[in-house]
């Protein structure tokens, strides 16, 4: 069969683009409604995506007067999706600087349980300086502390999804044995960050450990990602930069002694379409004038750690001496380089590249006709540059549904996407092994 290309549905406010919210053709729910995911989710599952996913940020940002910064916290909402959906993979975003790893154990095999094996887990370390003030009160843990922190973390987490073996469930009324405790063990992790003695105290998930997923492009990041993501999102303005992305992580990937096929490389793609390119570009403008440059400006200071750029004209070119630079940014390092980049080659205004940066944050933002998303989908898939896509439609429902009936079966008809489900897992969905129990 042909190489196959995954897409994961990216869910996000009432669509992707910022002033998506306040859209007359956006979803009526309240996004506190759970029905509003359902439903999204519901449309996913009959398009046959792979999985659907959702972000998380553990504070509340300051512009909530004029922007929905609110979520339901997302293991909850999993829960509630996994009992109203049967095949689509459910990612989660969880972090491991302010959680505990045996919280996170717990919960995700929970829902992979609940889930018949669909859970996938979204492996942050948070960049937001503001959420370290919801957690204790100190500063905010540097760049380098909270990979390091993370990669403990990991190590406790495999250990704890592997601490049962898959038969040690024996649930044998007649015989009075519940289980057999020596395919059960603890893991008695002593680090430097945690102390965690196990063994879990439930079986073994149905895909072993539930699939994980990672998002972090900085050197510290890639590297983490090669050593265990089995899916990756990323976020670029360009194929050319999608493509250096996708051949460094998967050398790194080889370089630890993996198979860079079990690690899917998702780039962000936020599609406005229609059926004509000149109405997907009067849809775009329509969109963008509903957005307000300075929530804009506000947000580009959060993601460069609160940087002040308050005195910065809207209309005059920007220059990369405008930002600070990104190795001294403890926030979301990659994305900041991806930001600069941009304005070193296009010159733009702050009123542009807030415009730009409203449609979808940082990632591939484009309008065009069904036919030019599909044509672009291959020609990032069969030209190095992804092995699928993190869809990210920047009006839920209505871009959501035109993607599904117009675009997917173009990729149908080209032989490049399923139209059904072969399989029930999300490992199987995304064609990656499942992990061998510790037992043998
Ligand atoms: C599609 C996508 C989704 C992300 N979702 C979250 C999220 O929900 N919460 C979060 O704290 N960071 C999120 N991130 C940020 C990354 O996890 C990571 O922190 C960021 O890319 C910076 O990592 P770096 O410093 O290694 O570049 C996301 C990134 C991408 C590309």
């Amino acid at each position: 069969m042909k190489r196959q290309l995954h897409l994961n549905l990216f869910l996000h406010s009432r669509g992707h683009h910022e002033a998506s919210w306040r859209h007359p053709a956006a979803s009526p729910f309240a996004l506190t409604d759970i029905r509003y995911f359902q439903d999204l989710a519901a449309r996913a599952e009959a398009a046959k995506f792979d999985s659907i996913f959702l972000a998380d940020q553990l504070a509340l940002a300051d512009d909530v007067g004029q922007a929905p910064r609110i979520w339901l916290e997302p293991l909850t909402v999993l829960a509630a999706l996994a009992v109203s959906t049967s095949r689509i993979g459910l990612i989660a975003t969880a972090s491991t600087t302010y959680t505990e790893p045996f919280n996170l154990a717990r919960q995700f095999a929970s829902i992979d349980h609940i889930s018949n094996g669909r859970a996938a887990w979204n492996i942050v370390t948070s960049w937001l300086a503001t959420a370290a003030r919801n957690y204790g009160g100190a500063g905010q843990v540097s760049h380098a502390d909270r990979y390091a922190r993370g990669e403990e973390f990991m190590a406790v987490v495999k250990a704890l999804w592997d601490s049962w073996a898959d038969d040690a469930v024996l649930d044998d009324r007649a015989s009075g044995r519940y289980a057999k405790p020596e395919r059960i063990r603890p893991i008695n992790h002593r680090g430097d960050f945690y102390q965690v003695a196990g063994p879990l105290n439930m079986p073994r998930c149905p895909q072993g450990r539930p699939v994980l997923v990672q998002a972090g492009s900085s050197d510290t990041g890639r590297r983490f990602a090669a050593r265990h993501a089995e899916a990756v999102f990323t976020a670029h303005m360009a194929k050319e930069t999608a493509q250096e992305f996708y051949t460094d992580l998967k050398q790194l990937t080889r370089t630890e002694g993996r198979d860079p096929d079990h690690v899917l490389i998702l780039p962000g793609l936020s599609p406005m379409l229609a059926s004509t390119e000149a109405e997907a570009v009067r849809l775009a403008r329509e969109i963008n004038d509903l957005t307000d440059p300075e929530v804009g400006r506000h947000r580009l200071s959060g993601r460069f750690g609160g940087h002040d750029f308050s005195h910065l004209p809207l209309d005059v070119p920007l220059s990369p001496e405008d930002f600070p630079a990104p190795d001294t940014v403890e926030a979301a390092r990659s994305r900041t380089e991806v930001i600069i980049n941009l304005v070193r080659r296009d010159k733009l205004t702050l009123r542009q590249l807030l415009g730009y940066l409203a449609g979808a944050r940082g990632h591939y933002v484009t309008a065009g006709t069904p036919e030019q998303i599909a044509n672009l989908i291959e020609d990032w898939f069969s030209d190095g540059a992804a092995d699928g896509f993190n869809v990210m439609p920047p009006l839920f429902p209505g871009q959501l549904d035109v993607f599904s009936a117009e675009v997917i079966p173009l990729l149908q008809r080209r032989g490049l996407f399923r139209t059904d489900y072969a399989g029930t897992t999300l490992r199987e969905h995304y064609g990656l092994p499942r992990p061998p129990s510790a037992f043998g």
